[in-house]
């Protein structure tokens, strides 16, 4: 058994205050941290424990969770490769910290490397909250994601997911049997006050 000083990531892990609550797995954006997305697992998911990584690709300094060759154009065997890597993490802090299934909540980056995982290894995720989210693999495998809940929060004035990209996103995971919604809201790449209302709903329907 990995304890938790022997994972493979550097992470936070705030440990469940209320039990039966479903364990998020947060994901940050480009230049983020394992403490960004704190606050907002706080506030989307009250009482469920967090579990926070910190991607491993530096792009000058800043910590990603795969390389990309220009901004939206992604390096796809690295995609893979680090969603690999991810689920393989999150399986084995699933046994250090006794956790259930995550759901992720990613935003951009984060976003992008979730929709990995769902796609590559769909039995590591119990579901998605995907914040600004892109196609992350052109050619994604035939994963089967029945009974997996997908929230996807596109923003209609995003200069950095192009709308049909976040739809074709959709309708690539519904092709897979999960059951997705699709919010756009009205507005860009930065998380707003409607994301965190969105995803806490959405959370507490599960
Ligand atoms: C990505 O590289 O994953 C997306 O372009 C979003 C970003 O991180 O800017």
């Amino acid at each position: 058994m990995t304890t938790a000083t022997e994972l493979a990531f550097i992470h936070r892990l705030i440990p469940a205050a209320e039990p039966g609550k479903p364990p998020l797995l947060l994901l940050h954006g480009t230049g983020g941290n394992e403490d960004d997305l704190i606050p907002l697992g706080r506030m989307i998911a009250p009482g469920s424990a967090l579990l926070s990584p910190r991607g491993k690709v530096l792009e000058g300094g800043m910590p990603r969770f795969f390389r990309r060759l220009a901004e939206g154009v992604f390096d796809e065997e690295d995609v893979r490769r680090r969603a690999q890597e991810l689920a393989d993490f999150v399986a084995q802090a699933r046994e250090a910290y006794g956790l259930a299934p995550p759901v992720a909540v990613g935003f951009s980056n984060g976003a992008n490397i979730a929709a990995a995982v769902l796609q590559l290894r769909p039995e590591i995720l119990s579901g998605a909250v995907l914040i600004r989210a892109m196609v992350p693999l052109q050619q994604p495998p035939a994963a089967d994601l029945s009974g997996k809940r997908v929230a996807i929060l596109s923003g209609a004035l995003d200069p950095i997911v192009p709308a049909d990209n976040a739809k074709r996103l959709a309708s690539d995971l519904r092709g897979s049997g999960a059951e997705v919604q699709h919010h756009i809201l009205p507005s860009a790449h930065a998380l707003t006050q409607s994301d965190v209302a969105l995803a806490r709903d959405w959370i507490r329907e599960l």
